[in-house]
């Protein structure tokens, strides 16, 4: 692995091994999605909380000011939207390698689709980018967003990931589930789980925990977070579980805390 590509990891990667990624990419195919209706003013009083900000390059380019000290992962794939029931997630390539450099990115994110009847198409997008984003040195996230209709069980997701890594992706993003480390004990390559839809807090700080448990390197985390009763504050907890062991219960005690301040 090139120096570069190291350099770009350790932005994402924190020394401990871990990682906090703040999700805000869901415009690509949700657009104003609640919380995020005004980005920039969600987003900003975060940032200090997040090692990592997941945005698409309409949202780094107009709402991230350019000043703005944390590493992208940049999403790169895309193509349909919540409206096309049938082809949800039938995604390609939405953004060149050149624009995700000409932003400074440490790396892209792409989703891939296993088990959806367009698989291979995303497959085939998702290896593209890998391509074109190694050769300049920059670490390829994938997504396995579970399709409708598919299960979110240990051996579904431990499919996926494993197939991400096998395919090039330096990391995976997936979603937690029951005997998750049968999922990480099959993936070579470092794993973040995504939070998914909203589930109080308690119960997210619950899982991001279970997730760091089962090998698990961080989140990526976005609608537990920035539709949160107290974002800031559930973004620290989220952080305090991830970085500083803290358990669910000590998590919760602190987003509720964070209210009082
Ligand atoms: C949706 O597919 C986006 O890729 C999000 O980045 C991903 O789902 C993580 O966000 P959340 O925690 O809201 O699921």
């Amino acid at each position: 692995m090139d120096w570069g590509m190291k350099n770009r990891l350790s932005r994402i990667i924190k020394k401990d091994g871990h990682t906090v990624m703040l999700a805000v990419d869901h415009g690509y195919f949700m657009g104003p999605t609640t919380g995020l209706e005004k980005l920039d003013e969600t987003v900003k009083p975060l940032l200090p909380y997040a090692d990592v900000l997941m945005p698409t390059r309409g949202a780094l380019r107009n709402y991230i000011p350019p000043e703005t000290d944390i590493p992208i992962c940049l999403r790169v794939s895309g193509g349909t939207s919540i409206l096309n029931e049938t082809n949800l997630l039938h995604e390609g390539i939405v953004c060149s390698i050149e624009d995700a450099i000409r932003l400074n990115v440490s790396a892209v994110a792409f989703s891939i689709l296993v088990g959806q009847p367009f698989e291979r198409d995303t497959i085939l997008g998702f290896t593209q980018i890998i391509d074109e984003a190694n050769r300049y040195g920059i670490p390829v996230l994938a997504v396995t967003a579970v399709g409708r209709g598919l299960g979110k069980d240990a051996k579904y997701l431990s499919l996926a990931s494993r197939m991400a890594a096998e395919l090039g992706a330096s990391m995976v993003k997936t979603y937690y589930c029951k005997d998750f480390e049968k999922v990480v004990e099959t993936c070579p390559v470092p794993i973040v789980i995504a939070g998914g839809k909203k589930i109080p807090e308690k119960d997210a700080l619950e899982m991001a925990y279970n997730a760091l448990q089962a090998g698990a390197i961080g989140v990526d985390m976005g609608r537990n977070i920035f539709q949160s009763t107290d974002p800031v504050g559930m973004i620290k907890a989220v952080n305090a579980v991830v970085h500083k062991k803290y358990t669910p219960k000590e998590a919760y005690e602190l987003f509720k805390s964070n209210k009082k301040t």
